[in-house]
């Protein structure tokens, strides 16, 4: 699938944040747990800045796909070496975005495969459901582990989480998951 994706703008601040013009899909998850590597899988061009260094991501991007909608790479939350002072500072950036835009369509959040949901995902799934903000939740890194193991976390995860479907499993390095992926992006916006 050819996709038409570009940069908007990014903010440190909510008055910084751009016009809310189109439904928007916030990618969010722990630092390093691969938002920007897989906002440029879904995409297929390197749009999004991509690091080893946890808290790479320090503002909220926009980035417009298909003049449809933008997907917004959100900074990392609860990553042990990025410093309390820098998280905290995050955390009502991030925050004031899910609590404030009416065009936010849902939310997908990032797992690690190798790690699955612990207490920060499970909080943040139940914030979600308390707000009704639909949530897609991607278990990312897949080809860390071999297909058997794969699948155990995929229902552990699914179990943990009270989902109803299965997480999506996806590789930003080999593409496995992606297509799903984006059947399910796509689900999203269309309900908005
Ligand atoms: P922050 O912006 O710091 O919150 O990180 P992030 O969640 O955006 O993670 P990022 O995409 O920058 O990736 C972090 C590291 O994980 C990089 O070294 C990536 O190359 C690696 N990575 C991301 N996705 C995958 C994947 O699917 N498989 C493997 N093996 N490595 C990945
Ligand atoms: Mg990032």
């Amino acid at each position: 699938m050819k996709v038409k994706a570009r940069f908007v703008t990014s903010a440190a601040k909510p008055e910084d944040f751009p016009p809310e013009d189109l439904p928007e899909l916030a990618v969010v998850g722990r630092s390093n747990v691969g938002k920007s590597s897989l906002i440029n899988a879904l995409v297929g061009q390197p749009i999004a800045r991509t690091s080893r260094t946890p808290g790479r991501t320090r503002l909220i991007n926009w980035f417009e796909i298909n003049q449809r909608f933008h997907l917004v790479d959100l900074p990392g939350y609860g990553y042990a070496e990025v410093s309390r002072e820098l998280r905290d500072s995050w955390r009502p950036l991030i925050e004031s975005f899910l609590t404030t835009r009416a065009t936010l369509a849902g939310v997908v959040l990032l797992i690690d495969i190798r790690r699955g949901a612990e207490d920060e995902e499970l909080d943040f799934v139940a914030w979600l459901d308390q707000r009704g903000t639909p949530a897609t939740i991607v278990l990312t890194k897949a080809d860390k582990l071999a297909k058997a193991k794969r699948m155990l976390e995929i229902t552990k995860v699914k179990h943990a989480l009270g989902l109803r479907e299965d997480p999506i499993a996806v590789s930003a390095q080999t593409g496995d998951g992606v297509d799903p992926l984006w059947r399910a992006v796509l689900a999203q916006i269309e309900r908005t």
